[in-house]
């Protein structure tokens, strides 16, 4: 931290140089950095701030450190504090005392939030984009197997037959409101603060608007202490993550489950199971597994963002340097999740036959006998307790629904002809109403969602 220290009579610790340094986190952003600084460059040579040669030195210094890094030549030290002054030594290292040009009408604190911006919108394109494979894996599921009858769930007890499309496509509902709301927080993320200064503007004719333009936003951020201090958009970014993982390890615990011996509904590809260093016969769901448990990440990294600016008054303050860390984990792990997810779906096979074994005579047919009661006439509150106590007397005997005779049926105030109703197939595809389990519905849903 040798550099802008010209007013102080020592050196900093140390241990404070370590402590203070975001090198390793904005190492991550280096692309981003060179990118604000040659549109900033751009600029300044555009209002005349800098002479057209000097541009010219400059951009061509930055382009230079730009391979340097990709080739792995350009090495930022701890004693650079972040990227911005590394990036600075390197290009007066390059290009001499014009170097020092750069950093004009400009300050690293408008520079990070700018850089940070560059860096979202580009994650948040290919979280979009997974998203959006997320969505279409589940869709093209539906369209190969969606027809498998199973049992519905509520409390995890087998609530009603369903069609399997009709349970994916209530998760793929909600991976498409993910990609809503990545939509929306990305419109919030997509303004310029470069030109902010520390935080009060500069009194060099800059063009904000011109560089926001260069830089591809869709705007500026109006007021330059709001551009430095702001952190709501990573906020709202990290909690978008939240929300997506939160649905990802529904999916990922359905998935553990439905692996076990018990359920055996699926079978997850070699490529997501491992072995376990004891039990040679182990099929361990790990790829899902993680899912669930990175979940947990991005909560933590959602409440630091949180707990970041909580009481903290305007307007850059250091304490902002600690937001990358949980930012960028944040938004890579609700990615790689998000990606590891569309491989699975696509990979797992399905064994039909043992989301179905259990549904002929099953008790989670009563249902249509009440809703049949309730067409003759009968309020179905009562119809309810008439079929509860049925099936009350059927347990106790240890006997399925399908051994139900004619006189009981009639005993209900049914008739024989009822009984086509404890096919459970025709109970789902009974359910034609808007977002029921029936295929016309899920053929709808799906016509939606592509
Ligand atoms: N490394 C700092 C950060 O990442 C850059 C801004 C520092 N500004 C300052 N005035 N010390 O937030």
């Amino acid at each position: 931290m040798s550099r802008l220290r010209d007013r102080f009579d020592e050196p900093v610790s140390p241990a404070m140089e370590r402590f203070a340094s975001s090198l390793d986190v904005d190492l991550d952003m280096v692309a981003e950095d060179l990118t604000a600084s040659k549109a900033h460059a751009r600029m300044l040579g555009e209002v005349g701030v800098l002479a057209t040669d000097e541009v010219e030195q400059l951009l061509g210094g930055l382009e230079r450190i730009g391979s340097e890094f990709v080739a792995g030549e350009f090495v930022p030290t701890t004693s650079d504090e972040d990227i911005h002054m590394a990036v600075e030594r390197r290009l007066t290292e390059l290009v001499g005392e014009v170097g020092g040009k750069l950093h004009t009408a400009r300050s690293r604190n408008d520079q990070v939030a700018t850089d940070v911006r560059l860096w979202l919108k580009a994650r948040l394109a290919r979280l979009s984009e997974a998203l959006n494979g997320l969505v279409s894996a589940l869709v093209a599921r539906t369209e190969s197997d969606g027809r498998i009858l199973m049992p519905g769930y509520t409390h995890l007890q087998r609530g009603q037959p369903i069609l399997l499309g009709h349970h994916l496509l209530a998760h793929a509902w909600a991976v498409d409101r993910d990609r809503q709301r990545v939509a929306a927080a990305t419109s919030r993320v997509d303004a310029s603060p470069l030109g902010a200064g520390a935080m009060a503007g500069t009194p060099h004719a800059i063009d904000r608007r011109r560089t926001a333009e260069l830089l591809g936003f869709g705007g500026v951020v109006e007021n330059a202490m709001d551009a430095v201090a702001a952190r709501d958009h990573m906020q709202e970014v990290a909690a978008v993550c939240a929300i997506a993982v939160t649905h990802l390890s529904r999916m990922a615990a359905e998935l553990v489950l439905w692996s076990s011996a018990e359920f055996a509904f699926v079978r997850l590809a070699d490529a997501h199971t491992t072995g376990s260093s004891i039990m040679p016969q182990k099929r361990n769901p790990d790829a899902v597994e993680l899912v669930r448990g990175k979940t947990g990440r991005v909560y933590g990294d959602l409440m630091s963002l949180l707990t970041l600016t909580k009481g903290l008054p305007m307007s850059y303050n250091r304490d902002l340097q600690e937001d990358r860390r949980p930012l960028f984990d944040a938004v890579t792990t609700t990615i790689d999740s998000v990606e590891l997810m569309i491989e699975i779906w696509s990979s797992l096979e399905l064994a039909a036959e043992r989301f179905t074994a259990e549904l002929a005579g099953d008790p989670s047919l009563a249902t249509e006998l009440a809703d049949a009661l309730a067409e003759t006439g009968m309020p179905f509150r009562q119809a309810h307790r008439a079929v509860a106590r049925l099936m009350a007397e059927l347990a106790a005997a240890e006997r399925t629904l399908d051994t139900l005779t004619d006189a009981e049926l009639e005993g209900l105030g049914l008739e024989p002809h009822h009984r086509a109703l404890l096919d459970p197939r025709a109970a789902a595809e009974r359910r034609t109403s808007l977002g029921g389990t029936s295929w016309s519905e899920i053929e709808r849903q799906i016509a939606l969602l592509r």
